[in-house]
């Protein structure tokens, strides 16, 4: 789509007054049919459906991107919505949905502009729909609101997947969906189910954990909490296989037998699905040779047949348009759009560029009989489902006037605290940790010590990151070490100059790591500290005073000569509000609970990395898994003991855990319950977490938690190496283990 700059640009505050909302939405007054609001919803769906024409049906399916309604071209600059652009989009084109991908904002960015734009989109639509159907609004709302100016940015997910609280994740999830829901859009892409596999990965820190139950269980309540008021979608993404690309470069070829895939990938994506997701996101790359877009195995015969879906299959970005230009399986879009539609994607997200052949591509298939009409009702009855679902035929709008009231700087103790559990102290020698708050001078350096573009991490205001010039408030660690130490703390930019003042300081606290990035530009083929990092933690070291180092980066680094750092606190990249919650931590505000969800490797290359590597014959250490923090690793500055543990059940197992606080602080203590099998037919990872909590404990306190697990999540593919079989549960003796204490249980 080239337009010229003829177009005329509609002013974003359309003034709408919320009492005439409701009836500009759905017409007049007949509230017959699909504009009853007391029918129920497949009666108006399926009333809906018979008065569409098939080029609305295909409108419906059809997801562009905001920018291709913004500028004077359309294309990419953003900037004030195109009337022009907007005609093209619903009227011509007859889109059913709108997304903003990363980055893309309305000319102010603040979360009033964001109604706005939403809310004129919304009326465009409506007013150009000859039924009047909404738009539902798409947008990745993956820590916090994160495109939007001024909102509160959560830690990324695998620091979520540090605090083993999937009450936390279930809260971010709400907050998540207020900020957003106010802003105007009504679908949030997130949650990500991919395992982490790879750190050479540019996404890994999207991802919550390498263990399927534990990322399974994180995604669920988060997207419980996404949804809880009934007016924003949750999308689990990026089904499957996306995490374990080729060499770790994203969007490459993965190769995934098809144990694996069962016992390992799909787990986690199920476990959302189970809690309710209305839609889901498809995996760009491709499995096994075949794009997932074009997988009706995936699609259809996993996700619709053996797992019940029902919700919204969403293509990811020109992933449709993909087959044909990058995987060749067509060559024509609208051959494209077949295999696509015909696998099981609903709806198309779409860049600019690549809508209108789509559209037509489609409809020619349809009349062609490449795509059958009773495909395309199916796919747009989700569709309309999903809206009547969100009330968006009701209430198609937002109060624009809340939205700053409500998404602006919202739920920041809640961030405080999930970037405080999520704190993963990995080594404390000598205890010099936790730092007393009446020290003199504490020397503050590294290069990740006052930059919120660096703890916030990518997808943040831009796709990339917080672009350079932009300014989004938060707390830089070196500003909440300030707030607890005042002026004691001296921010030391220049490494020299920070290894000189350190010999006169009490302290230094090097704070290294990363830069943000997002997808491809993200991969990092050694992923390890800068050798100028390492550099600066060993000269502060050489200084002989105690040296805190923090790691503020999306994956584990290989350190170095940094590992033999003293104190090593993982921070992740913990949002708008780390700098308080790692002061915190640091100074003995907060005892640290954050244990690994991740393993982390001694060096780069060595990769994939988790702890369900199966055993093999050469028992050498680099045939091992040995890594230099095991998953599950995470100190506190109290100590804990496991006293006793038992197992009993059928179909439910229940464990109960004895645990202690045997030190003198208070904290919160995480409890891992791993399952391992002595002996199995299929070989069994040495261990498989299946429950977990996360206990509060005052300092000398002991109690019992109970927890529970499902026998089926034992579960493996039985079978020989073509891991044709179905899973069941291999019966014999199982050992429950916590802590270094066991209980039998035997499966019969
Ligand atoms: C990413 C998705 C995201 C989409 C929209 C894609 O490039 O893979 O995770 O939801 O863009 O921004
Ligand atoms: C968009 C992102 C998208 C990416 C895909 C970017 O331009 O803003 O949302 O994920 O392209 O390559």
């Amino acid at each position: 789509m080239r337009l010229r700059s003829r177009a005329t640009h509609i002013g974003l505050a359309v003034t709408l007054t919320l009492s005439g909302l409701a009836l500009s939405a759905t017409g007049a007054s007949a509230q017959s049919g699909y504009q009853d609001p007391h029918a129920s919803i497949p009666a108006r769906v399926s009333d809906l459906l018979k008065r569409m024409t098939l080029e609305e049906k295909v409108g419906q399916m059809t997801q562009p991107a905001v920018v291709t309604m913004q500028g004077d071209e359309c294309q990419w600059s953003g900037g004030a919505l195109n009337e022009t652009c907007l005609k093209h989009t619903f009227v011509d084109l007859k889109a059913g949905s709108v997304l903003s991908g990363g980055g893309e904002t309305p000319p102010q960015n603040t979360p009033k502009d964001w109604a706005d734009m939403v809310n004129a989109v919304q009326k465009y639509a409506l007013d150009h729909s000859r039924l009047h159907i909404p738009i539902v609004y798409g947008v990745d709302a993956v820590h916090g609101h994160n495109n939007v100016l001024g909102a509160t940015k959560f830690p990324h997910q695998v620091g979520i997947g540090a605090t083993w609280d999937s009450q936390l994740s279930e809260a971010m999830g709400e907050s998540t969906s207020r900020a957003v829901k106010a802003t105007g859009p009504q679908w949030d892409f997130a949650p990500v189910e991919d395992i982490s596999r790879d750190t050479r990965w540019g996404r890994y820190y999207e991802t919550y954990s390498e263990d399927p139950y534990l990322a399974g269980s994180l995604g669920a309540a988060n997207v419980q909490g996404l949804q809880k008021t009934g007016q924003v979608a949750a999308t689990v993404k990026h089904f499957i296989g996306y995490s374990a690309p080729f060499a770790g470069h994203d969007r490459t070829e993965s190769h995934l037998d098809p144990r694996y895939i069962q016992d390992t990938f799909l787990p986690s994506y199920k476990a959302a699905v189970d809690a309710g997701a209305l839609t889901l996101m498809a995996n760009s790359g491709s499995v096994n040779g075949i794009p997932a877009h074009a997988s009706h195995y995936l699609l259809t015969d996993v996700l619709r047949r053996q797992w019940g879906f029902k919700g919204v299959v969403v293509s990811d970005w020109n992933d449709v348009q993909s087959l044909q230009t990058a995987y060749h399986l067509s060559d024509t879009y609208a051959g494209a759009a077949a295999i696509a539609v015909n696998a099981g994607v609903d709806m198309a997200m779409l860049p600019p560029g690549s809508v209108d052949d789509y559209v037509s591509g489609l409809i020619a298939d349809v009349k062609s009989g490449k795509v059958s009409k009773s495909r395309i009702d199916e796919a747009v009855s989700r569709i309309l489902t999903l809206k009547f679902k969100l009330g968006l035929f009701e209430h198609p709008y937002v109060d624009a006037s809340q939205a700053n009231g409500i998404a602006l700087g919202a739920d920041k103790d809640l961030a405080v605290r999930a970037a405080t559990e999520s704190q993963t102290l990995l080594k404390n020698d000598g205890n010099a940790l936790p730092l007393s708050t009446g020290l003199g001078k504490v020397v503050v350096t590294g290069p990740n010590a006052d930059s919120i573009p660096n703890q916030d991490g990518g997808w943040t205001i831009g796709w990339q990151g917080i672009p350079d010039g932009v300014n989004d408030p938060g707390v830089t660690i070196y500003q909440g070490i300030k707030n607890l130490i005042g002026d004691h703390a001296k921010l030391v930019a220049d490494s020299g100059d920070a290894v000189g003042q350190t010999k006169s300081a009490d302290a230094a606290i090097v704070v290294v790591g990363e830069k943000p990035g997002a997808e491809g530009t993200s991969d990092n083929e050694t992923p390890e500290l800068a050798a100028d990092q390492q550099k600066l933690v060993d000269d502060l070291q050489a200084t002989g005073k105690p040296v805190i180092v923090v790691v503020v980066a999306g994956r584990p680094l290989a350190l170095g000569s940094a590992a033999d750092a003293k104190q090593l606190l993982m921070s992740w990249l913990p949002g708008s509000e780390g700098g308080t919650a790692v002061a915190n931590v640091l100074f003995g505000k907060a005892n640290p609970s954050g244990r690994l969800p991740v393993s982390w490797p001694k060096v780069a290359g060595d990769e994939p990395m988790f702890y369900q590597q199966l055993p093999g014959t050469n028992s050498g250490p680099s045939s091992s898994y040995d890594p230099l923090f095991a998953f599950g690793t995470g100190l506190s500055y109290t100590s804990y003991a496991v006293n006793g543990v038992t197992a009993s059940g059928g179909s439910t197992v229940k464990v109960s855990v004895k645990v202690a606080n045997t030190g003198s602080r208070d904290g919160d203590m995480v409890v891992p319950v791993f399952a391992q099998q002595p002996v199995s037919r299929i070989i069994a990872p040495p261990n498989r977490l299946v429950a977990y909590t996360r206990v509060s404990l005052r300092a000398g306190q002991s109690t019992t938690v109970s927890l529970s697990f499902p026998i089926s999540r034992l579960a493996v593919t039985q079978g020989d190496i073509n891991g044709s079989s179905t899973r069941s549960v291999i019966p014999g003796l199982y050992k429950i283990v916590a802590g270094d204490k066991s209980a039998d249980l035997t499966v019969h």
